[in-house]
């Protein structure tokens, strides 16, 4: 059901972890499966993902995607990092299974929840960047665990 590459990030994840005092850090939660990431960013002065980590409670196929993008965002910058969508986590995992594309869109809005947070704390605004849907405030999410 699953391709090697997602096997492979979801036995062995990449970047797995926290990063203190992040640039950006951003949760986002799917309300169906109940899952929940949480991407943390480090950019540096000249707007490149220097560092990048996660959390994820959640299905395998959560695992591998966050790892995936995790993969695909570090060292590039926020404009090419906003081209990492869930489609392109799919492509680099050889494919999900249908049901579990959900999973994928996780990952490109726990991405998108970072950016935006960065953005906030840096008072900028990010073109083509949208304040992502399933965006967890603080509150809710101690009420979550
Ligand atoms: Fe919820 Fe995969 S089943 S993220």
């Amino acid at each position: 059901m699953y391709s090697e590459k997602v096997m492979d990030h979801f036995k062995n994840p990449r970047n797995m972890g926290e990063i203190e005092n992040p640039s950006g850090v951003g949760t986002v939660g799917n309300a169906k499966c109940g899952d929940i990431m949480r991407m943390f960013l480090d950019i540096d002065e000249n707007g490149v993902i220097q560092e990048v980590k996660f959390k994820t409670f959640g299905c395998g196929a959560a695992v591998a995607t966050s790892s995936m993008a995790t993969e695909l965002v570090k060292g590039k910058t926020i404009q090419e990092a906003l081209q990492v969508t869930n489609k392109a986590v799919m492509e680099a995992l050889d494919g999900l299974p249908p049901v579990k594309v959900h999973c994928s869109l996780l990952a490109e809005e726990a991405i998108h929840a970072a950016l935006w947070d960065y953005a906030e704390k840096h008072g900028i605004k990010i073109e083509g960047l949208q304040k992502p849907k399933n965006d967890i405030s603080e509150e809710e999410e101690e009420e979550e665990y």
